[in-house]
Protein backbone atom coordinates (compact mmCIF):
# COMPACT_ATOMS: atom_id res chain seq x y z
CA UNK A 1 0.00 0.00 0.00
CA UNK A 2 1.29 3.63 -0.64
CA UNK A 3 1.47 6.27 1.84
CA UNK A 4 -1.11 8.10 -0.18
CA UNK A 5 -3.72 5.68 0.22
CA UNK A 6 -2.51 4.65 3.45
CA UNK A 7 -3.28 8.37 4.81
CA UNK A 8 -6.82 8.10 2.95
CA UNK A 9 -7.50 4.50 5.27
CA UNK A 10 -6.47 6.53 8.08
CA UNK A 11 -8.63 9.61 7.56
CA UNK A 12 -11.69 7.06 6.76
CA UNK A 13 -11.34 5.20 10.31
CA UNK A 14 -10.51 8.85 12.11
CA UNK A 15 -13.84 9.83 10.86
CA UNK A 16 -15.72 6.48 11.15
CA UNK A 17 -14.57 6.36 14.74
CA UNK A 18 -16.17 10.15 15.76
CA UNK A 19 -19.22 8.57 15.17
CA UNK A 20 -19.27 6.77 18.73
CA UNK A 21 -18.51 9.87 20.49
CA UNK A 22 -21.85 10.74 22.16
CA UNK A 23 -22.49 14.06 23.63
CA UNK A 24 -21.62 14.71 27.52
CA UNK A 25 -18.90 11.54 27.03
CA UNK A 26 -15.52 11.36 28.83
CA UNK A 27 -13.07 10.81 25.94
CA UNK A 28 -9.43 9.86 26.08
CA UNK A 29 -7.72 10.88 22.72
CA UNK A 30 -4.51 8.82 21.58
CA UNK A 31 -1.36 9.62 19.72
CA UNK A 32 -0.30 9.22 15.88
CA UNK A 33 -0.86 10.04 12.60
CA UNK A 34 -4.24 7.78 12.29
CA UNK A 35 -5.41 9.67 15.88
CA UNK A 36 -4.58 13.08 14.13
CA UNK A 37 -7.36 12.70 11.58
CA UNK A 38 -9.46 11.51 13.99
CA UNK A 39 -9.67 14.73 16.17
CA UNK A 40 -9.74 17.23 13.66
CA UNK A 41 -13.04 15.18 12.95
CA UNK A 42 -13.88 15.62 16.37
CA UNK A 43 -12.91 19.33 16.20
CA UNK A 44 -15.30 19.69 13.49
CA UNK A 45 -17.92 18.17 15.59
CA UNK A 46 -17.37 20.01 18.64
CA UNK A 47 -17.96 23.04 15.89
CA UNK A 48 -20.33 22.13 13.58
CA UNK A 49 -22.90 20.51 16.04
CA UNK A 50 -21.89 21.86 19.63
CA UNK A 51 -20.98 18.14 20.63
CA UNK A 52 -19.41 18.60 24.27
CA UNK A 53 -17.21 16.46 25.47
CA UNK A 54 -14.68 16.55 27.78
CA UNK A 55 -11.48 14.79 26.80
CA UNK A 56 -7.82 13.21 28.34
CA UNK A 57 -5.16 13.10 26.13
CA UNK A 58 -1.70 10.33 25.52
CA UNK A 59 0.47 13.35 24.60
CA UNK A 60 1.39 16.76 24.60
CA UNK A 61 0.85 16.72 20.87
CA UNK A 62 -2.61 15.77 21.13
CA UNK A 63 -3.32 18.15 23.60
CA UNK A 64 -2.04 21.31 21.60
CA UNK A 65 -3.71 19.88 17.95
CA UNK A 66 -7.11 19.03 20.63
CA UNK A 67 -7.11 22.73 22.28
CA UNK A 68 -6.55 24.04 18.86
CA UNK A 69 -9.69 22.54 17.23
CA UNK A 70 -11.63 23.80 20.56
CA UNK A 71 -11.92 20.48 22.22
CA UNK A 72 -11.76 20.53 25.93
CA UNK A 73 -8.73 18.73 27.02
CA UNK A 74 -8.31 18.56 31.44
CA UNK A 75 -6.08 15.86 33.39
CA UNK A 76 -6.67 12.72 33.61
CA UNK A 77 -6.27 12.62 37.45
CA UNK A 78 -9.63 14.91 37.31
CA UNK A 79 -11.46 12.75 36.04
CA UNK A 80 -12.94 9.35 37.55
CA UNK A 81 -12.68 7.39 33.93
CA UNK A 82 -13.40 7.61 30.41
CA UNK A 83 -16.03 6.17 28.59
CA UNK A 84 -13.85 5.94 25.45
CA UNK A 85 -10.22 6.09 24.47
CA UNK A 86 -9.79 5.77 20.92
CA UNK A 87 -6.14 5.47 19.94
CA UNK A 88 -3.74 4.41 17.20
CA UNK A 89 -1.67 0.81 16.66
CA UNK A 90 1.36 0.05 15.32
CA UNK A 91 0.24 -3.85 14.96
CA UNK A 92 -1.99 -5.83 15.77
CA UNK A 93 -2.28 -9.54 15.97
CA UNK A 94 -5.11 -11.93 14.60
CA UNK A 95 -5.87 -12.43 19.02
CA UNK A 96 -6.24 -8.60 18.87
CA UNK A 97 -2.96 -8.10 21.03
CA UNK A 98 -1.17 -4.82 19.89
CA UNK A 99 2.64 -3.27 19.82
CA UNK A 100 1.74 0.62 20.25
CA UNK A 101 4.17 3.64 20.98
CA UNK A 102 6.08 4.18 17.32
CA UNK A 103 4.87 7.90 17.87
CA UNK A 104 6.60 7.42 21.57
CA UNK A 105 3.72 7.80 23.67
CA UNK A 106 2.92 4.43 24.60
CA UNK A 107 2.81 5.29 28.83
CA UNK A 108 0.61 7.51 28.96
CA UNK A 109 -1.37 5.47 26.70
CA UNK A 110 -1.42 2.79 28.50
CA UNK A 111 -2.36 4.65 31.52
CA UNK A 112 -4.97 6.12 29.46
CA UNK A 113 -6.00 3.01 28.06
CA UNK A 114 -6.72 1.41 31.86
CA UNK A 115 -9.09 3.89 32.72
CA UNK A 116 -11.30 3.53 29.83
CA UNK A 117 -14.95 1.71 30.02
CA UNK A 118 -14.58 1.09 25.76
CA UNK A 119 -11.25 1.24 24.39
CA UNK A 120 -10.96 1.33 20.49
CA UNK A 121 -8.43 1.69 18.18
CA UNK A 122 -8.08 2.93 14.64
CA UNK A 123 -5.66 1.63 11.79
CA UNK A 124 -5.57 0.89 8.52
CA UNK A 125 -5.12 -2.43 7.06
CA UNK A 126 -1.75 -2.81 6.68
CA UNK A 127 -1.43 -3.09 10.74
CA UNK A 128 -3.09 -6.36 10.99
CA UNK A 129 -0.77 -8.97 11.19
CA UNK A 130 -0.39 -12.47 12.47
CA UNK A 131 1.68 -12.70 14.95
CA UNK A 132 3.55 -9.80 16.18
CA UNK A 133 7.11 -8.32 16.33
CA UNK A 134 7.86 -7.15 13.10
CA UNK A 135 7.48 -3.91 14.26
CA UNK A 136 9.79 -2.95 16.48
CA UNK A 137 8.75 -3.05 20.06
CA UNK A 138 9.39 -0.05 21.75
CA UNK A 139 10.69 -0.22 25.79
CA UNK A 140 10.48 3.05 27.59
CA UNK A 141 13.21 3.60 30.20
CA UNK A 142 14.48 6.05 32.62
CA UNK A 143 17.54 7.72 31.33
CA UNK A 144 19.78 6.80 34.60
CA UNK A 145 21.46 3.72 33.90
CA UNK A 146 19.98 3.08 30.57
CA UNK A 147 23.17 2.14 29.05
CA UNK A 148 22.84 -0.77 31.41
CA UNK A 149 19.47 -1.67 30.41
CA UNK A 150 20.27 -1.57 26.91
CA UNK A 151 23.46 -3.94 26.94
CA UNK A 152 21.22 -6.23 28.83
CA UNK A 153 18.87 -6.35 26.13
CA UNK A 154 21.32 -6.50 23.81
CA UNK A 155 22.57 -9.89 25.89
CA UNK A 156 19.36 -11.36 25.86
CA UNK A 157 19.48 -10.92 22.47
CA UNK A 158 16.38 -8.82 21.49
CA UNK A 159 18.47 -6.55 19.13
CA UNK A 160 17.46 -2.90 21.20
CA UNK A 161 18.46 -0.21 18.95
CA UNK A 162 18.05 3.63 20.62
CA UNK A 163 15.17 5.94 19.29
CA UNK A 164 16.67 9.19 18.00
CA UNK A 165 15.45 12.37 17.62
CA UNK A 166 17.87 13.52 14.95
CA UNK A 167 21.23 13.05 16.33
CA UNK A 168 19.76 12.76 20.27
CA UNK A 169 17.90 10.53 22.25
CA UNK A 170 14.16 10.85 21.66
CA UNK A 171 12.55 12.28 24.77
CA UNK A 172 9.14 10.54 25.72
CA UNK A 173 6.63 13.41 27.22
CA UNK A 174 8.08 12.19 30.93
CA UNK A 175 11.45 12.73 29.53
CA UNK A 176 12.44 9.25 29.41
CA UNK A 177 14.22 7.39 26.67
CA UNK A 178 13.11 4.42 24.32
CA UNK A 179 14.84 1.25 23.21
CA UNK A 180 13.23 -0.16 20.49
CA UNK A 181 13.47 -4.43 20.40
CA UNK A 182 13.82 -5.85 16.50
CA UNK A 183 12.39 -9.13 17.27
CA UNK A 184 11.40 -10.01 14.19
CA UNK A 185 8.16 -12.91 15.74
CA UNK A 186 6.79 -12.38 19.20
CA UNK A 187 6.18 -15.95 19.86
CA UNK A 188 4.57 -15.56 23.36
CA UNK A 189 3.59 -12.01 24.17
CA UNK A 190 2.66 -12.12 27.72
CA UNK A 191 6.24 -13.99 28.79
CA UNK A 192 8.34 -11.32 26.52
CA UNK A 193 6.23 -8.81 28.61
CA UNK A 194 6.38 -10.26 32.19
CA UNK A 195 10.33 -10.21 31.61
CA UNK A 196 10.78 -7.15 30.38
CA UNK A 197 8.68 -4.64 32.90
CA UNK A 198 10.53 -6.63 35.82
CA UNK A 199 13.95 -5.07 34.49
CA UNK A 200 14.46 -2.34 36.85
CA UNK A 201 14.58 0.96 34.48
CA UNK A 202 12.37 -0.49 31.98
CA UNK A 203 9.29 1.96 32.94
CA UNK A 204 6.54 0.86 30.44
CA UNK A 205 6.55 -1.82 27.00
CA UNK A 206 5.25 -1.34 23.92
CA UNK A 207 3.26 -4.68 24.31
CA UNK A 208 -1.03 -4.40 25.07
CA UNK A 209 -2.24 -7.48 25.66
CA UNK A 210 -6.03 -8.15 26.62
CA UNK A 211 -7.00 -4.81 26.50
CA UNK A 212 -8.82 -3.50 23.09
CA UNK A 213 -12.43 -4.22 22.51
CA UNK A 214 -12.79 -3.03 19.62
CA UNK A 215 -10.86 -2.18 16.10
CA UNK A 216 -12.16 -0.02 13.34
CA UNK A 217 -10.07 -1.06 10.28
CA UNK A 218 -9.65 0.85 7.12
CA UNK A 219 -9.69 -1.15 4.03
CA UNK A 220 -10.45 -0.15 0.58
CA UNK A 221 -13.90 -1.19 0.92
CA UNK A 222 -14.45 0.87 3.74
CA UNK A 223 -14.80 0.62 7.03
CA UNK A 224 -14.30 -2.55 9.09
CA UNK A 225 -15.67 -2.67 13.25
CA UNK A 226 -13.46 -6.35 14.69
CA UNK A 227 -15.03 -7.01 18.06
CA UNK A 228 -12.21 -8.09 20.28
CA UNK A 229 -13.73 -8.06 23.86
C1 LIG B 1 2.00 6.41 19.54
O1 LIG B 1 2.98 6.22 20.50
C2 LIG B 1 1.56 5.11 19.01
O2 LIG B 1 1.21 4.14 19.91
C3 LIG B 1 0.55 5.25 17.90
O3 LIG B 1 -0.74 5.08 18.35
C4 LIG B 1 0.87 4.23 16.89
O4 LIG B 1 2.28 4.37 16.65
C5 LIG B 1 0.11 4.38 15.60
O5 LIG B 1 0.54 5.52 14.95
P1 LIG B 1 0.10 5.90 13.49
O6 LIG B 1 -1.36 6.15 13.55
O7 LIG B 1 0.89 7.14 13.20
O8 LIG B 1 0.47 4.77 12.60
Amino acid sequence: MDQTEQNKLKALVGQEAVKYVKDGMLLGLGTGSTVRYMVDALGKRVKDEGLNITAATTSTRTTKQAESLGIKIVSLDSLDHLDLVIDGADEISDDFQGIKGGGGALLWEKIVANTAKKYMWIVDESKLVHKLGKFPLPVEVIPFGSVHVFNRLEKMGYKPTWRMDGDKKFLTDEKNYIIDLHLGEIDKPHELYDKLIKMVGVVEVGLFLDRVNDVIVGTANGPVVKHAR
